[in-house]
């Protein structure tokens, strides 16, 4: 097994690199949540002929710098896909390997994110995880409460439709207990059902990868997001490509379906 110090190694000089900065307009336009795609690890090892596994502690790697460049930017909260209800269909070694790095993870950078202000949250399907990840889960989230710099949520076994399938599930149930009836269904109903329902719903959705789909990442908040494409693997992605992105956003009309301010008058 390589050691994660051989992968580090490899991540250092692409650390240095600062790159661009954020326009005024961007300065001006900040989101509040951004969500990213953490994809392509397995094709950053293959392309370093190492196994997948490594590429997966590049990604993890490289969500820590991250975190800093969204405190940076003042950004308040991210999800990040790590790992997806169809992800169980990967070899049970890879399987495995990816529940390790959750542990290691956190054993190995609680301080620093403690540090660093970043409150811990969760979602997905996380009661059908091994109970060492789940006990981490519980653990993470209870210590970094008081935190406030960054709300870092990791959607772990997470799944856009499962998501909905269970809002839906206990919306049956309210209307099976009287409490709601079905006429009266909005869709505030149906938010206030997803696994975190206080956290605003995310502005912009960044893929790195190549990849040109959401992979069943956040199906319900994704009506109006913008998204962000990057052809570059997730352990490659660095502060250049994501001030490019946020760049990119602040420059978008968000219309929501109806006009612009320009439009409007
Ligand atoms: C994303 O990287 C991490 C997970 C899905 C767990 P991949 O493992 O999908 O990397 P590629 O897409 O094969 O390169
Ligand atoms: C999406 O990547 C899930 C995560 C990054 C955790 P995948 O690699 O699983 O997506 P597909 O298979 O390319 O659509
Ligand atoms: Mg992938």
């Amino acid at each position: 097994m390589a050691l994660p110090e051989t992968i580090f190694k490899l991540l250092k000089p692409r650390r240095k690199a600062s790159g661009s900065e954020l326009t005024r307009e961007a300065m001006a336009n900040i989101p509040r949540h951004v969500a990213v795609i953490m994809d392509g690890n397995g094709r950053w090892a293959r392309k370093r002929g190492l196994p997948r596994y490594s590429g997966h502690y590049a990604g993890a790697e490289n969500l820590r710098e991250f975190c800093k460049w969204c405190i940076e930017f003042g950004i308040s909260y991210t999800t990040v896909f790590a790992f997806s209800t169809e992800n169980w269909q990967r070899p049970q070694q890879e399987v495995d390997s990816l529940m390790k790095l959750f542990l290691e993870f956190f054993a190995r950078y609680e301080e620093e994110l403690a540090a660093e202000g970043v409150r811990l949250r969760f979602c997905g399907e996380t009661g059908e995880l091994p109970q060492s990840v789940q006990d981490t889960m519980q653990r993470a989230e209870a210590s970094s409460l008081q935190r406030n710099k960054l709300q870092l949520i990791i959607a772990f076994n997470y799944g856009g439709r499962r998501e909905i399938v269970k809002a839906t599930r206990d919306l049956l149930a309210s209307c099976k207990a009287g409490e709601l009836k079905p006429e009266e269904l909005t869709e505030e109903h149906l938010s206030a059902r997803l696994y975190l329902p206080d956290v605003p719903d995310p502005d912009l959705i960044i893929r790195p990868s190549v990849e040109l789909r959401l992979s069943n990442f956040l199906l319900w908040h994704s009506a109006y997001i913008e998204l962000w494409f990057a052809k570059v693997l997730w352990p490659d992605f660095n502060r250049h490509h994501f001030t490019a992105a946020i760049n990119d956003y602040a420059s978008r009309q968000r219309r929501y379906g109806g006009l612009s301010k320009e439009e409007r008058g």
